[in-house]
């Protein structure tokens, strides 16, 4: 039964899409690539750009939009595929599922195929028979040229700001993040290892039969920024930092960190510096609304920052000149955040082209180069904020930095705070009409909360 929400919404993000660009489009869904036999495949996630469009996560399946309508191309199932992975709906009925105009098998795709624009998917294989049928080589999406960036423009002014059907997935998205957590944290106190957490919190996701949105990073090392290892014992004293977020069966996406004592309780030196992180958190969230310069609140959770280790005596000197001369950046060296959507980083496929206002380029400055969107806020952006502090060795170890800081770094102080290697506190906060609404905001912050939890 078709779900009549879902296909208005997606007749709406055609008929947008026709108002703004006016050559034919065609996007492809893609293939799973294998692992190591062609019949063990990595799990299939569609291109989301098709996703957004098409509503529903069809392996090898393109969709051909023109003036509003769409053409889905897909072949039936073959009775060997569906002896081994069950039967899927036939393509008349998927067709109707998604408020398809007409279906057709794959092959009708070439005599369709004239002047349309494309996005570049990932997997090898579809990409290859992209150029194909489009009779042109079709550069990866962060180089489209011609038409084809013509449309990546015309698709982000669409992606940057979520319908309701969207905000409603963003929400189940955040809300099996927050219960992963909730999970990760009861299972702490029992927990051996970072992998008993993980599988805690992941098994959370799955029972709700999402998948997670990216890599989950859980680690007593939250100083290596990606950290996709899960081995290390849990020590008392430890802080553990849990990035962990779900995706709806759609691909809707979100992206949420806490940062915990191993025992429940933070120590003196921990609990100082998660102050830092978290007023920054809150500040942040708090100057958000239309109309302000993302930047400014990157800029503003750097000030934050600076003006907390100020406090804490581990830097010297005037904020605006720290921040100025980047020494915010040795503790907090990324960006306070991103876009969210149907990608974890929403449309970082395109490059910057999604996240930077036409005319802005990244800066080469070391505290402003990992800044991963640059635009004002608009209502209903989703985006991430999360400050954090990390003691990464390859920063404050190496010599040209320490000399190069070595007015405003008290290294003495900073040696008595070794048992924080990495906090990092991450929320997805909607922007609204009127300021925002944090969609991640039923797991607790605030320090004595956390510990509640426990
Ligand atoms: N989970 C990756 C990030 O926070 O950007
Ligand atoms: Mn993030
Ligand atoms: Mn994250």
């Amino acid at each position: 039964m078709p779900n009549h929400s879902l296909v208005s919404s997606l007749q709406q993000r055609r008929q947008h899409l026709a108002q703004i660009f006016d050559a034919p489009v065609i996007l492809w869904s893609g293939t799973a690539p294998s692992r190591n036999f062609p019949a063990n495949t990595f799990p299939f996630r569609a291109s989301s750009h098709f996703l957004y469009f098409a509503g529903v996560p069809l392996e090898n399946a393109a969709i051909r939009l023109e003036g509003g309508k769409l053409e889905l191309f897909m072949d039936e199932e073959s009775p060997e595929s569906a002896l081994w992975h069950g039967e899927i709906p036939k393509r008349d009925e998927i067709a109707q599922t998604i408020g398809a105009d007409a279906a057709y098998p794959l092959a009708e795709l070439d005599s369709r195929a004239a002047n349309a624009a494309t996005v570049a998917v990932q997997d090898i294989k579809t990409n290859q028979q992209q150029s194909e049928i489009l009779n042109r080589p079709v550069a990866p999406a962060h180089a489209a040229k011609g038409i084809d960036l013509e449309l990546a423009k015309a698709i982000i002014s669409l992606r940057l700001t979520h319908d309701a059907e969207a905000i409603a997935e963003l929400r189940k998205a955040a809300a099996v993040s927050v219960e992963a957590h909730r999970a990760g944290m009861a299972a702490t106190p029992t927990a051996k290892t970072e992998a008993e957490i993980r599988a805690a919190m992941e098994s959370e996701i799955l029972a709700h039969d999402m998948s997670c949105a990216y890599s989950s990073i859980v680690t007593v090392h939250g100083e290596v920024l990606h950290n996709n290892q899960y081995h290390h014992p849990l020590q008392p004293g430890d802080l553990l930092l849990a990035d962990v977020g779900a995706e709806t069966a759609m691909g809707w996406a979100s992206d949420l960190t806490r940062t915990w004592a191993v025992t429940g309780k933070f120590s003196p030196t921990q609990r100082d510096l998660y102050e830092v992180v978290l007023a920054a958190h809150d500040a942040c969230i708090e100057k958000m609304r239309p109309g302000v310069e993302y930047r400014d609140i990157h800029l503003l959770a750097a000030s934050v920052i600076a003006q907390g280790l100020v406090d804490l005596g581990i830097l010297q000197g005037q904020v605006s000149d720290l921040v100025e001369r980047d020494a915010h950046a040795l503790f907090f060296p990324h960006g306070v955040g991103h876009l969210v959507g149907l990608d974890v980083h929403d449309m970082e496929d395109l490059g910057d082209l999604a996240g930077y206002e036409a005319g802005r380029k990244r800066s080469d400055r070391f505290g402003l180069g990992f800044l991963r969107l640059n635009r004002p806020l608009q209502p209903s952006m989703l985006v991430t904020i999360e400050p954090g502090f990390y003691q990464v060795p390859a920063i404050l170890k190496d010599p040209q930095t320490r000399s190069k800081y070595q007015d405003v770094v008290n290294w003495e102080r900073l040696d008595q705070f070794s048992d924080v290697r990495g906090i990092r506190i991450e929320d997805d906060v909607l922007v609204t009409e009127e300021g925002t609404q944090v969609l991640t905001a039923d797991l607790p912050t605030q320090a004595d909360e956390i510990e509640q939890q426990f």
